[in-house]
């Protein structure tokens, strides 16, 4: 592909959307230059982000899990991906391990957001690990998916303090602004380096 040609990016959601918005207004905005989001998956009917999607004139799609395994599932996603000329694939919410196929695929064009400071507190609850833990700091990473649970290559970090009395809700809302700003600018930089 030359290289000035815009850049399709699908985006992987599982409910809220908070983050694949941050990152169509960014596209909107030329801040993702060379850039169109030209499809949200969801594998839950009732994502709240496929209406915030469908608001802003993007094509929605959703792919259930249902009865099938998780390579048949992730087999139709990746069908959707390759109809559409996918280059990169942001997931933003999404609550599934993809499988190795899906990996495979789309390696190195994966991206995913996660609410701490990889490698420190990777999985589920990211932001009360950390204050379980006692942390100081936390914030927010964008890294290249691999097979390993959130370990692949970090492109981008954000540092969010942790106050005395926080808790999950206010650590993960402190966060979640930095997300909104951290995920575009990582998405940027790695279109600009492909
Ligand atoms: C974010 O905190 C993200 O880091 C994590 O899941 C949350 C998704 O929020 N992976 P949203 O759906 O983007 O609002």
């Amino acid at each position: 592909m030359p290289r000035s040609a815009t850049k399709r990016i699908a985006i992987l959601i599982s409910g809220r959307g908070s983050n694949m918005v941050a990152l169509a207004d960014a596209v909107r905005e030329g801040a993702i230059p060379n850039a169109e989001i030209a499809i949200v998956i969801s594998d839950k009917l009732h994502a709240a982000g496929l209406e915030s999607a469908r608001e802003r004139g993007i094509e929605t799609l959703v792919i259930e899990r249902g009865a099938r395994t998780r390579e048949e599932h992730d087999d139709k996603i990746v069908a959707a991906l390759a109809a559409r000329e996918i280059d990169l694939v942001c997931l933003a919410g999404y609550m599934r391990v993809l499988s190795s196929e899906f990996i495979d695929a789309y390696r190195g064009r994966i991206l995913n957001i996660h609410p701490s400071l990889l490698p420190a507190f990777p999985g589920l609850d990211a932001q009360r690990q950390a204050l379980e833990h006692g942390a100081k700091v936390s914030g927010c990473t964008v890294h290249f998916v691999d097979e390993t649970l959130d370990g692949g290559p970090i492109v981008a970090q954000r540092e969010v303090p942790v106050h005395e009395d926080d808790t999950v809700e206010s650590l993960s809302a402190r966060i979640l602004i930095e997300e909104h700003k951290l995920y575009p600018e990582a998405v940027a930089i790695v279109l600009t380096n492909s």
